[in-house]
């Protein structure tokens, strides 16, 4: 179902795959097909390595870039880290912040990620920040606890003035990378739940313009679907983002359903 307050937006999260050249091969063949498409917001985040070779190439098309992680002061000594400066010299629009995997294999915490989300917004970047429960937690009956706190924390002191920058990703661990999907009606009923503590800090009207992507083994065979519910606004997408078919096939189902 369109939206017309909210655009489709399809993100790809390369993570920690291609090496410069294939990242080259990848944007080319991306841009080639979908690049001047203006129904869907279509963004891809390589990793640091490849943002400035991928930032030539989508420049004066319509793909933009993001990264995958950021720090949240400007400069100094942080040996290995990276600051928004440094991404908007290479035109990032967007940074995915605290995905599951930064919270399981790098400690990363609430109140970290929530450092890095007013940074970004500080410094004209726009957070995606990542939400989610593990398998655990959904079996255990605390996936609406664990999202609250992840987007209650995570966005703790973002003003209304920041609000529409913001883009959240509901990313059930137990989904990504495993071919589990969730079902659409699982996934807009967390959606749901975000957009309502979405509401309580920045206001309906607000509320209404942050998309909310799912994330989460979504692919050509199972994204229309999933963009047919309410409050599922686009996705955040692995695996499927590392080949320009799969990548180009989901941005073509969101025109689609655009029109
Ligand atoms: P996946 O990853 O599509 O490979 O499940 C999604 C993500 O982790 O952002």
């Amino acid at each position: 179902m369109e939206n017309t307050l909210r655009k489709y937006f399809i993100a790809g999260n390369w993570k920690m795959n291609k090496s410069t050249t294939d990242a080259e091969d990848l944007i080319k063949s991306i841009v080639s097909e979908i690049g001047k498409q203006i129904d869907v917001t279509v963004a891809v985040c390589p990793p640091f390595t490849s943002l400035d070779t991928v930032s030539r190439i989508v420049e004066n098309t319509n793909v933009l870039l993001g990264a995958q992680n950021m720090y949240p002061e400007i400069n100094g000594a942080f040996t290995g880290e990276i600051s928004p400066d440094m991404l908007r010299s290479l035109f990032c629009t967007y940074v995915i912040l605290g995905h599951s995997e930064r919270r399981a294999y790098f400690n990363e915490t609430d109140e970290f990620i929530n450092l890095k989300v007013r940074s970004a917004l500080e410094n004209n970047i726009k957070p995606i920040l990542c939400v989610g429960e593990t398998i655990e937690e959904r079996d255990a009956g605390n996936t609406m606890n664990i999202v609250e706190r992840h987007v209650v924390k995570g966005l703790a002191g973002v003003s209304n003035d920041f609000a529409e920058n913001l883009v959240i990703a509901y990313e059930p661990v137990w989904a990504i990378g495993t071919g589990k999907t969730a079902t659409p009606e699982m996934a807009q009923e967390v959606h749901h739940q975000i957009r309502r503590l979405l509401s309580n800090q920045f206001g309906e009207a607000i509320a209404a313009k942050i998309r909310i992507l799912y994330g989460g083994s979504m692919k050509p065979a199972n994204a229309s679907e999933l963009l047919d519910q309410p409050d599922i606004d686009g996705g955040l997408i692995g695996g499927a983002a590392l080949e320009s078919i799969s990548f180009n096939k989901l941005v073509e189902i969101a025109i689609q359903k655009s029109a």
